[in-house]
């Protein structure tokens, strides 16, 4: 029974801890934060597209989907992207062109959904989930306060009238890629919360972490825009259709015991679409389905926000699949690369020689790859794959934070220091390796046990003491 561990990180967006994997996805500092500070920010997207209008971006370990979400979040904030058509004038023949063939359909499901009141009995909240306030632009107090937070499901946000010209030209593919489709299917359900409710975090697991998190402050940075799960809702019920005949993903998604953690307007999204798809095939039901929430209930606003769905130069690419497999037959050459698996003692097949020679060859001439591992055998690598390695600096916290891979050197803003480069050259630098791209992750770390055994390489234990004597000589000198 597949079951998801969900808690509230520090800065209210959801993070999840995986048993099997005895890790979290996400950092308890904050899933949203991590995924802007050490992915979204390092990868100087402003100055990018100053000389660019174009840009490829591979989410390796897509999860829930923070990187790809903060990615979107930052440039619809920044107006580098928006959610306009670029033609207005066939767009509107389209709009006219769905709204007739949408008639056939009355607006009864969607009343129908929007009263089935699901979470009837819930203690926790005492206002009704699933009232009409859901879909249509919201009058009555919403439960979920940090989700609207004023910003209604189809907010002004994704219309961003005013920048249309600005970002028209600039266009956008992002594949991302993960082995659990699951996770997939959850990515746009998950809600921010406040403070107040990480009392929902009723850990029901022992992960010392997450527990000590719980004493933590709670400071919300970064807010994600409805926007871009809508985005990613649209696109993954277009392009992960089994969505809807997973029962383990419906069980989860509507248990009570996770309540907290989802944005009900989307659950209420799925379930009308689950339904219309029975009745009429998935598409028309879709169509059926905008019709009667834009053109009913929003009507003053309908046509911006179907346009807002209808963006033509941002495309989103999921796939369920092993990252090596994906990208060996992938002819893609990509601007960005975020990789974001387990650490590599959990993970390794995802942080091997080989796989960083196979991301060099995705990788443009310009391009870069960022993670938050500090791993000195990461790194190492990454330097043996071809690459140029730096880190990756938060100003906030004054810490580095992650290393970024690239081709051109110039790119690098935070040099590998003299501590870093003795660390590599110790046991503790020793890569993983996958020669064929096919191994288990527990036949890597098997090997990769062996090989450190048998390494006459310094410790790296030996190699921090002496660095440290040397630094301490040097000091008094
Ligand atoms: C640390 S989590 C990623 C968190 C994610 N970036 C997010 O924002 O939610 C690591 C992810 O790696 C995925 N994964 C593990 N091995 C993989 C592989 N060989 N190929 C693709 N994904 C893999 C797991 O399913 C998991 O979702």
């Amino acid at each position: 029974m597949y079951e998801i561990h969900p808690y509230f990180t520090n800065d209210g967006s959801v993070g999840l801890f995986s048993p099997e994997a005895d890790d979290i996805y996400h950092s308890t500092y904050g899933a949203l934060a991590e995924a802007y500070e050490k992915f979204v920010i390092p990868a100087d997207l402003e100055k990018y597209f100053q000389n660019n209008t174009q840009i490829k971006v591979l989410d390796i370990c897509f999860g829930i989907g923070y990187n790809t979400k903060s990615f979107l979040n930052f440039l619809l904030e920044k107006n580098i992207i928006n959610f306009q058509n670029k033609n207005q004038k066939k767009q509107k023949k389209f709009l006219t062109l769905k709204q007739n063939n949408a008639t056939i359909y009355t607006n009864n499901t969607v009343k129908q959904i929007c009263n089935d009141k699901l979470y009837s009995n819930n203690t926790n909240y005492n206002d009704e989930v699933y009232g009409n306030n859901i879909i249509m632009e919201t009058h009555e107090k919403n439960v979920h306060e940090s989700a609207t937070n004023n910003e209604a499901l189809y907010s002004n946000n994704i219309l961003a009238e005013n920048s249309a010209c600005k970002a028209q030209n600039n266009k956008i593919f992002i594949k991302a890629i993960d082995t659990d489709a699951k996770l997939f299917y959850f990515s746009p359900f998950f809600r921010q919360g406040l403070e107040k409710d990480k009392k929902y975090n009723n850990i029901d697991f022992n992960y010392e972490k997450i527990n000590k998190l719980l004493k933590n402050d709670f400071s919300q940075k970064y807010k994600l825009k409805n926007d871009v799960n809508l985005f990613i809702f649209k696109n993954i019920i277009e392009k992960l259709p089994e969505i809807f005949d997973d029962i383990e993903f419906e069980e989860n998604l509507t248990s009570k015991k996770y309540f907290a953690f989802f944005d009900h307007r989307f659950i209420a999204l799925y379930k009308l679409l689950k339904n219309n798809q029975c009745k009429y095939g998935f598409y028309a039901s879709l169509n059926t389905f905008l019709h009667n929430i834009y053109y009913r209930y929003i009507s003053n606003r309908y046509k911006k926000a179907l346009n807002a769905l209808c963006m033509n130069d941002l495309i989103f690419e999921p796939e369920v699949n092993d990252a090596r497999v994906s990208i060996k037959n992938d002819k893609n050459i990509y601007n960005l690369i975020f990789l974001d698996a387990f650490t590599p003692a959990k993970c390794p097949a995802l942080w091997s020689l080989e796989f960083f020679k196979l991301l060099f060859e995705h990788l443009d001439e310009d391009g870069m790859i960022l993670t938050y591992s500090n791993s000195a055998a990461v790194r190492n690598a990454m330097i043996n794959a071809g690459f140029f390695v730096g880190k990756i600096y938060n100003e906030k916290i004054n810490k580095f934070t992650g290393t970024i891979a690239v081709k051109n050197k110039s790119l690098i803003k935070y040099e590998l220091s003299e501590y870093d480069l003795g660390l590599i050259n110790s046991r503790a630098g020793i890569f993983y390796r996958d020669e064929n791209l096919d191994l288990v992750n527990e036949a890597i770390i098997k090997a990769h046990e062996n090989e450190v055994k048998t390494s006459d390489k310094i410790s790296s234990s030996k190699f921090i003491k002496a660095y440290k004597k040397q630094k301490l000589n040097i000091d008094r000198c």
